[in-house]
């Protein structure tokens, strides 16, 4: 049957609407079965003429991910500087990775010329690859959200020093680094919606039709799905 029962249905929006940027672990480990089948997951990813331009560099030693974890908070630091007043004090006091106490991290690389210079659909738009790699990345969090995991994105890095730590090759480089691991809690909200940074954009502001800025029509499409319904 092509079409997914209800209860399969309820699934995928429940993974979609309840998946969390996690930062803060319990410490018991994921099994190997488990995390294989993360890793299935974001290798049944879409991506450019079937580029796979993929690679995943699973991080369980202790000195590197302290070598990692050293660099980001390096950045976290240098980053402050983007903030000031009372929106540096928020800044200052969040966690914004979780390096140390997941039990695995993972940094998922993007090889731009893999099968060659020739790969259907990447003429004109050079970043497709990386696109496929984030494809990649958001098929793997929602597997992990199914199986009771969390996973960060930990973006406040260089990638040159993760190149040289991890020892990428040119011209492969990283796309993301994720930690991994069984999360103190999923929050309901986005940590950064819960605290008042940013509020979630309403979906009726960013639909459009036929053309930037014209919403005839369509305004009833923010309203014909209610989270709470799906979730239900
Ligand atoms: C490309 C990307 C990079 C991110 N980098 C970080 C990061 O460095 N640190 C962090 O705490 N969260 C990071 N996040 C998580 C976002 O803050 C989070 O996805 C957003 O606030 C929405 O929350 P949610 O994922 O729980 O829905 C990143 C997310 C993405 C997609």
């Amino acid at each position: 049957m092509s079409r997914f029962s209800a209860e399969e249905l309820r699934g995928v929006y429940r993974a979609v609407l309840t998946r969390r940027d996690v930062r803060a672990f319990r410490s018991d480990p994921v099994a190997q079965p488990t995390l294989a089948r993360l890793l299935l997951a974001a290798h049944h990813g879409p991506s450019v003429g079937f580029m796979q331009p993929w690679n995943f560099i699973v991080i369980t030693d202790l000195a590197l991910k302290r070598e990692i974890h050293a660099m980001v908070a390096r950045e976290k630091e240098l980053a402050a500087a983007d903030f000031s007043g009372p929106r540096r004090e928020v800044y200052d006091r969040l966690k914004l990775e979780g390096i140390l106490e997941a039990p695995v991290n993972l940094c998922v690389t993007c090889d731009p010329e893999r099968f060659g210079p020739g790969v259907i659909g990447r003429h004109t738009i050079r970043e497709t690859d990386v696109f496929s790699v984030c494809c990649a990345v958001q098929n793997l969090w929602l597997a992990a959200r199914a199986e009771g995991l969390g996973v960060g994105w930990v973006s406040i890095l260089r990638n040159d020093l993760l190149r040289a730590l991890l020892k990428i090759p040119e011209p492969v480089f990283p796309v993301a680094y994720l930690c991994i691991g069984y999360p103190e809690r999923f929050a309901s909200r986005p940590e950064l919606e819960e605290i008042g940074w940013a509020p979630r954009v309403d979906l009726k502001e960013l639909i459009f039709a036929n053309g930037w800025g014209r919403r005839d029509g369509v305004e009833a499409l923010a309203e014909a799905a209610g989270a709470e319904d799906l979730l239900r």
